[in-house]
């Protein structure tokens, strides 16, 4: 949530950063900004609306300076305003900060500082921590931040320049990530390290209550206290290609072409396609301490709770331990039963989201071992688990979650085998299984080649005012997660529902102008789906079925059909997702909506 880019070093740092926001415009794009130091001198230039804007406005005027600092904004406090951009900066102009994250007692702290005289542009939460540091400033700026934070209240990644301490920049962590990057004659600091693909791939994450001192030639990193702390940098393998568009015309559509291969990465190195055996080594999963469990948590939220669901499934029906599947945002704000029985999962593309983070700090606090599922190497939630399983989808930017979805779900598939094993209830994958997966990504191939299919079916359907998603078992989610597709990147009003359910309720919406997404690829549920597709109909709702086979009983119910390769009913979810992410795309781009940056949207969410 919000972008960060911050250079010190002997190059000119306004190109620089703005190339870093680039990759980081995802995190948001209410505005933007930059602040460049040079001959004791902040230029900032600030502009509201998305980076583009920026941009222009920094064409043809200097902004010159070797050091530096840029974001892109997911506006909190205020209206997206040039005023409310960041950076901020405090009286005298001297000091400019740039925050990711709320502070709670802003108001309280903003009245205290103007009855001491201070003057406030902006409506932000963030101007009053510039004010803090100017107050706090007595030539040391490490010594004035630290100062400050300890007056703020919230979750914040903070970073820091003064035109008193040249070629320094001071970041500071507490709740949304900063990592450090480590050049050469050059240091960097930004939100994420896709922003520092091209430059460089060592980078440092600072941990909570870290405060780090960077400039040219390196960084020290402290506590709260001042005392020293030692950080153990990270290699990461992402290629800076990896955050290209190469020549789709959205991150979006290429991250949903990619998952054939994003599938195939997940997989390799976790199963032997020759023996079916597993090699998820970790001791967490080892027979032993799964004997201790009598149950497994799954937290996540949005799409990556949509995992969660499909997850009990897989847990439930290979492993046979009951699992819980709770949001983060609602978990950390009940009284849960949890304890060390209990094998918690966080399920995060980021790694990063706040309340899934919390979730899982809640869960730890009752004695629940974590077992992490993320994307991003290095992130929050990988480092705090005690055993991490990658899914190895590369960078995702666009905001709509694709192939991250459908790679948690690989992962979620292989632990529940694994689970399964350590409990005595099978040796590694049996041959059917092995094969399913081998086939995975070349079936994900497959259910791509609808895309001429599906953007017809866009093409029919792109006026429609709603839509409904149905499904029955691990398709129930697959509904859910089409739905939310539909409405974050359209803005169509769309709602997935058990398909069972639609009686008690929804089926009072279906009329001739409402089309219905009915899920019904050949498994269990099959039969009574298909009486739940006859009651869409006769209450003359479009019927577009997803399905698996030539089913003359489909046919004749349906309006349109979608067919899509079969694998095992626990892998369908993964095929039976493409064609709605593929269509989302394709009604998102006929009604102009702006398919990668979402409005209100940001990728990785990193406030309560
Ligand atoms: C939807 C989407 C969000 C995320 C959610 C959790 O397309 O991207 O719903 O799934 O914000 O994010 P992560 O998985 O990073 O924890």
């Amino acid at each position: 949530m919000c972008g960060i880019v911050g250079y010190v070093g002997s190059k000119e740092a306004a190109p620089l950063l703005i190339e870093g926001l680039k990759r980081l415009e995802y995190r948001g794009y209410d505005s933007a900004g930059v602040a460049t130091l040079s001959n004791g001198a902040f230029t900032v230039r600030r502009s509201p609306g998305k980076l583009s804007n920026l941009i222009a406005r920094l064409e043809g005027v200097s902004t010159p300076g070797t050091t530096g600092l840029g974001h892109t904004l997911w506006a909190t406090h205020g209206r997206p305003t040039e005023g409310n951009a960041h950076p901020h900066t405090d009286c005298t102009g001297r000091i400019v900060v740039i925050h990711n994250g709320i502070f709670e007692n802003f108001a309280e702290r903003k009245a205290s500082l103007l009855a001491a005289g201070h003057r406030f542009t902006s409506e932000t939460d963030t101007e009053v921590f510039a004010h803090e540091v100017e107050a706090a400033f007595e030539g040391d700026l490490l010594a004035a931040v630290r100062t400050a934070v300890g007056r703020l209240s919230g979750a914040y990644a903070l970073v820091v320049s003064s035109s008193e301490e040249p070629g320094v920049i001071v970041a500071a962590r507490s709740g949304p990530p900063i990592v450090l990057g480590i050049g050469s004659g050059e240091s960097y600091v930004a939100s994420d390290p896709v922003a520092l693909a091209p430059w460089t791939r060592d980078v440092v994450f600072l941990e909570d209550g870290d405060l780090a001192r960077v400039d040219a030639a390196g960084f020290s990193i402290c506590d709260a206290d001042g005392r020293p702390l030692k950080r153990v940098p990270h290699r990461i393998l992402w290629d800076a290609v990896a955050a290209e568009k190469w020549g789709y015309r959205h991150f979006m559509l290429k991250q949903i072409h990619e998952q054939p291969t994003a599938l195939a990465e997940t997989l390799g190195g976790k199963i032997s396609l020759a023996t079916g055996e597993l090699s998820l080594e970790s001791e967490l999963l080892a027979p032993e301490r799964v004997a201790a469990f009598d149950r497994v948590l799954l937290l996540a939220c949005g799409t990556s709770w949509h995992s969660a669901l499909i997850g009990k499934f897989l847990i439930e029906g290979m492993a046979r331990l009951p699992v819980e599947v709770d949001y983060g945002s609602e978990f950390r704000y009940r009284r849960p039963v949890v304890d060390a029985a209990t094998l918690t999962i966080g399920i995060s593309q980021s790694g990063e989201t706040a309340d899934t983070v919390a979730a899982l700090s809640e869960a730890r606090r009752a004695g629940s071992p974590l077992l992490a599922v993320v994307n991003v190497a290095g992130s929050q939630i990988a480092r705090m688990a005690d055993a991490v399983v990658a899914t190895h989808a590369g960078p995702e930017i666009g905001v709509a979650s694709t192939k991250a979805f459908t790679t948690q779900l690989a992962v979620l598939y292989l632990l529940a085998a694994k689970l399964r094993e350590s409990r005595g209830l099978g040796k590694g994958l049996t041959p059917g299984e092995t094969a399913a997966l081998a086939h995975l990504p070349k079936a994900a191939s497959r259910a791509l080649a609808t895309e001429p299919r599906v953007e017809d079916l866009a093409r029919q359907f792109h006026g429609a005012r709603d839509f409904l998603f149905l499904g029955r078992g691990p398709h129930y989610p697959v509904a859910l997660e089409g739905a939310l597709k539909l409405k974050e990147i359209s803005y169509i009003h769309a709602e997935g529902y058990p398909a069972g359910e639609m009686k008690h309720g929804p089926i009072a919406l279906v009329d001739e102008n409402l089309p219905v997404f009915v899920l019904a690829p050949h498994d269990n549920w099959r039969e009574k789906t298909i009486s739940n597709l006859r009651e869409v109909k006769s209450r003359d709702g479009i019927a577009i079925v997803v399905t698996t086979r030539e089913d003359a009983e489909i046919a004749d119910a349906a309006d349109e059909v979608l067919r899509l390769p079969e694998t095992s009913p626990e892998l369908q979810p993964i095929l039976s997702v493409i064609p709605l992410q593929l269509f989302a795309y394709h009604v998102a781009v006929r009604r102009g909506c702006d398919v990668d940056q979402p409005r209100n949207l940001a990728k990785s969410v990193t406030v309560e």
